[in-house]
């Protein structure tokens, strides 16, 4: 059996609808996930809704409905995205689900059991925004650290034994070097443990809508330890509850990668290793928290009206531009800015110009002067022939370590680099003017050509699965032989199938006014 790999994205928030952050997260699992898929691993890819806490019963009231309806509708927008990105999600978790609700219960039931969660008071600050509580030194001019309104909040509460995780943490973060990635947020995560930590309030008292705690109907469980949670219960956890899978949850857990953004990395990074240590449970392999994008410069929020609908920007660019836009203009873990001049750039440039071109010229080359069949590679190769293939064979080991360490723009950039190769050596050889006097080394040099874009297209299929899809029926490739096996020199480019009349993949985007 194939070695498995499972990624999950935070679960979303329903008090709103899906925006930019939200797309960015899933987009960057997906293309992990079909990457993954597509290099021989049995992928599991979890996404999901977090539908609990005070957050969300605020809005349900605003709205005026229950609860429980207001996810119903709201949950199914996060739903409706995951098809029009064309994510590839495995299963789709939402919190109110008696699967989960039985697995919080269970983790709940060990904690207390193991003697790590007991009932106290809470006196503090809580924002109801973050779902975070905060102490009066952590304010800034009165406010949560991220500009939220705090409440107090006085109430009974039980609490997690945080405080004594400190040196487990602190040693596991030792011996587990790759446990966070960028490096400079896992030195934030073990300077913020090295300062001390403080038990975690895990109840609230004051609302009703949450998982309730087993055996304390007055208390619902915190919004985060429920949250967290749903990456095992996904796994068939608990295994003898009435959703239990030991040989699924056996396979599948720990998570090889939990995706976040950096405003949620301490819950990832700190809190739910420490749940998971003193349940008992294996931790996950690996955190990776990206940046936030900003709006033509701008922080994006719902006062300023700037939120960016990924839904427009599919609309207005076309999915699979959206989907490149998004992971080749940011150095994925930094900040990014949505601008729709830099937007428009990548569509004309890397896309229409450099790799459409790149498809179009040499297809309908093909089409129209090797009378529509592919011609065949030139055996032996000549200098020029094999640097280019040797380059575009080389691509897969390289790609490879760079998406393991979630460095997708610079996957694309050197995925990038043989695509100008390749116009360059378009230019060199010019096959138009070897029409004439050499028409078999023109057939030779399209075939390399031929050869090289099947490569990158296949290597594209998790950016774009639709584009490259496209490229690779032009090139008549069989869809049983697109996965990683058929690259790096191991099959060539069939020769002698015909092929259709070729059609551009990357329209150029010209702006309306
Ligand atoms: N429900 C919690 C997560 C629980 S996971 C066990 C939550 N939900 S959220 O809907 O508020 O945010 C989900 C993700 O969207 C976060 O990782 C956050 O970083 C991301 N983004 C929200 N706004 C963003 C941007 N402007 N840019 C990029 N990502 C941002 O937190």
């Amino acid at each position: 059996m194939s070695q498995s790999y499972y990624i999950t994205t935070p679960i979303y928030y329903v008090n709103d609808k899906p925006h930019i952050g939200h797309a960015y997260t899933t987009l960057a699992c997906d293309v992990l996930a079909r990457f993954k898929r597509l290099d021989g691993f049995d992928v599991t890819f979890l996404t999901g809704t977090d539908e609990h806490g005070q957050k969300v019963e605020k809005a349900a009231e605003a709205a005026g409905v229950s609860p429980q309806q207001f996810t119903d509708q709201v949950s199914q927008n996060f739903r409706d995205l995951t098809n029009k990105m064309n994510f590839s999600n495995d299963d789709f978790i939402r919190t109110t689900e008696a699967r989960h609700k039985a697995a919080c219960q269970e983790i709940w039931r060990i904690l207390q059991e193991r003697g790590h969660i007991s009932l106290g008071k809470y006196e503090g600050w809580y924002s109801v925004r973050d779902e975070t509580f905060f102490t009066e030194t952590e304010l800034v001019e009165g406010k949560a650290p991220t500009g939220a309104p705090v409440e107090w909040v006085e109430e009974p509460s039980y609490f997690f034994n945080l405080s004594q995780w400190q040196d487990q943490l602190l040693a596991f973060y030792a011996d587990n070097p790759d446990f966070v990635g960028p490096e400079s947020r896992f030195n934030e995560v073990k300077s913020f443990v090295k300062s001390g930590l403080r038990d975690l309030s895990v109840s609230r008292a004051s609302f009703k809508w949450g998982v309730p705690v087993p055996g304390d109907d007055d208390h619902v469980m915190y919004v985060w330890l429920d949250a967290l949670t749903n990456y095992v219960t996904a796994t068939g956890w608990p295994v003898d509850g009435a959703a239990g899978d030991g040989e699924r949850h056996r396979r599948i857990w720990p998570a090889d990668l939990h995706m976040v953004g950096k405003d949620i990395l301490r819950f990832h990074a700190v809190y739910w290793p420490a749940f998971l240590m003193a349940a008992g449970l294996p931790l996950p392999k690996r955190v990776f928290a990206h940046g936030w994008w900003t709006n033509e410069g701008q922080k994006i929020s719902k006062s300023l009206g700037n939120v960016i609908d990924p839904n427009l920007l599919a609309d207005t660019y076309g999915l699979d531009a959206t989907r490149y836009f998004m992971l080749r203009e940011v150095p994925f873990g930094n900040d990014g800015d949505f601008s729709v001049q830099a937007m428009i750039q990548r569509m004309n440039g890397d896309l229409a110009n450099d790799l459409g071109n790149l498809s179009q010229r040499v297809l309908s080359m093909i089409y129209k002067n090797c009378d529509a069949v592919m011609p065949a590679l030139p055996t032996p190769m000549d200098a020029q022939d094999l640097a280019l293939l040797s380059s575009v064979d080389g691509l897969l080991g390289t790609v490879r370590q760079q998406i393991d360490r979630q460095a997708f723009h610079e996957a694309l950039r050197d995925i990038w680099s043989v695509i100008s190769q390749a116009n360059r050596y378009v230019d060199a050889v010019a096959p138009w003017a070897l029409r004439k006097t050499d028409p078999v080394r023109m057939g030779e040099v399209l075939a390399v050509l031929g050869e090289t874009i099947r490569q990158v297209a296949i290597l594209l299929q998790p950016v774009m699965p639709m584009s490259a899809s496209k490229i690779l029926d032009q090139l008549g490739i069989d869809t049983n032989a697109r996965d990683f096996s058929t690259l790096a020199g191991a099959v060539r480019l069939p020769a002698g199938q015909a092929i259709e009349k070729p059609e551009p993949v990357f329209p150029r985007y010209v702006a309306e006014d």
